[in-house]
């Protein structure tokens, strides 16, 4: 389970009742969004569908089968598989099959690189995520690396390599999966795409790197249950409260710092869910990050000396990491002789805690989540974890957690100068 240690001076009690009865609005479904509360019961009444033990059988086809896996897909369809796989699996040569991924951006010069890379593979399968079916960024690269699977496989071999995870029943993917007999997989119309990691959005790619998903639904549904405690044993509510009287003391950024560089997709998933649940009615924390110790040479100066807007949620791992050790030398001279048998994790483990103290003692309130070890499960905890603490933390503020209607005005835009850039050609 993850746990909370308050290191900021505001006291969550003070928000103990507002952020028990955002809770119960969302134990209850009457929270604002209601209609999109289907990631909290999803750890455990996905694990029992039919449909997860299909999605099972399709990564361990695509497992023994493909040398190479893109997934394509941008926001919630992607951030939550990638940052599990790269949390859990070994950052270098991280298996087989090699996992891309597209759709994330509009750059020719990044999907024609990804197409040349696939020229070394014989065997790709791709998987297309977007529950609208209509978003611009993966049909682009859905259209362009389709056409190359057909080339190379003719229209039957393309068939059986591409997956679609998409709405049940509507949208352009939808459609375009249902015409060409593609294997599809839903997303469900109660979850929104920043909550879809525990759906087959993301369990479909993190199973075909081989995670353990249903280890990985286990620590989920556990948290669950933590997630339910009375306020006095409930870290998920205590973090939401204290953020909250965090942002009404006027600070205005908060920094998800981890110790652990195969979390820093991790944190950009984090930066999605609260960025995109809070961030409404000129309203909310703005989500950063940092990856320590790396950042301390750069960001560190602004955390610990620029402006006092700045808070920080830092996700540690209690399990020492022993994986190295200072290895003895002969030579004295790079001044590392008194550290000699000292794992690099405790090490690691010293920076954090001086780093945290410095920041604290410099003004800025640190928010300590711990969880047991990197593992499998712990993840599972820590995805089920900010959710809920998202979704309290959003309705504290109340704003709607499950809505993004900012992301629509650019959409708009894009569309009319689209239009205009058509006549113009036709023209
Ligand atoms: O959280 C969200 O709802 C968004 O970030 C979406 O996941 C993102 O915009 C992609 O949308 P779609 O899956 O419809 O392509």
């Amino acid at each position: 389970m993850i746990t909370f240690t308050n290191k900021t001076q505001y006291d969550a009690a003070a928000r103990e009742q507002e952020a028990v009865t955002a809770a119960q609005s969302v134990e209850d479904g009457t929270c604002a969004g209601s209609a999109f509360l289907g990631w909290r019961d999803v750890p455990t009444t996905f694990l029992a569908s039919d449909e997860y033990a299909r999605m099972k059988d399709v990564a361990a086809e695509i497992r023994s089968e493909a040398d190479a896996f893109v997934v394509i897909g941008i926001g919630g369809s992607y951030l939550g598989a990638r940052a599990v796989i790269e949390a859990l699996t070994p950052a270098y040569g991280r298996g087989v099959p090699q996992i891309y991924y597209a759709g994330t951006d509009i750059s020719a010069t990044q999907l024609a690189a990804l197409r040349d890379a696939l020229a070394a593979h014989k065997n790709i399968y791709l998987n297309v995520i977007s529950k609208s079916g209509t978003t611009l960024e993966p049909a682009l690269a859905f259209r362009v690396l389709r056409a190359y699977l057909e080339e190379r496989y003719g229209a039957q071999g393309a068939r059986t390599r591409i997956i679609a995870t998409t709405d049940a029943a509507s949208g352009a993917l939808h459609d375009v999966a249902r015409t060409n007999e593609y294997r599809m997989f839903t997303v469900p119309d109660d979850v929104g795409g920043r909550y879809s990691v525990l759906t087959p959005v993301g369990l479909l790619p993190i199973a075909v790197a081989g995670v353990d998903t249903d280890a990985l639904l286990a620590g989920a549904a556990q948290q669950r249950q933590a997630c339910r405690a009375p306020f006095a044993q409930n870290a998920c509510l205590q973090y939401a409260a204290t953020r909250t009287q965090v942002y009404r003391a006027g600070y205005a950024v908060d920094v998800f710092a981890s110790y652990e560089p195969q979390f820093a997709i991790l944190a950009e998933w984090w930066k999605q869910l609260f960025g995109e649940s809070e961030g409404k009615e000129h309203k909310g924390l703005f989500p950063a990050s940092i990856q320590c110790t790396t950042d301390l040479h750069s960001l560190g100066q602004y955390m610990q000396d620029g402006a006092r807007i700045v808070c920080e949620t830092v996700l540690a791992v209690d399990a020492e990491d022993d994986a190295l050790h200072v290895p003895h030398s002969d030579s004295t001279a790079d001044g590392l002789s008194a550290y000699e048998g000292l794992s690099l994790g405790a090490i690691n483990r010293i920076a954090q805690d001086a780093t945290i103290r410095a920041h604290r003692d410099g003004g800025v309130p640190v928010m300590q989540l711990t969880m047991p070890q990197r593992d499998v499960q712990s993840i599972g905890a820590a995805l089920y974890f900010f959710e809920y603490a998202c979704a309290v933390s959003a309705l504290l503020l109340d704003v709607n957690p499950f809505d993004q209607p900012g992301v629509e005005v650019y959409k708009k835009n894009m569309y009319a100068l689209l239009s205009d850039a058509v006549a113009k050609n036709a023209g």
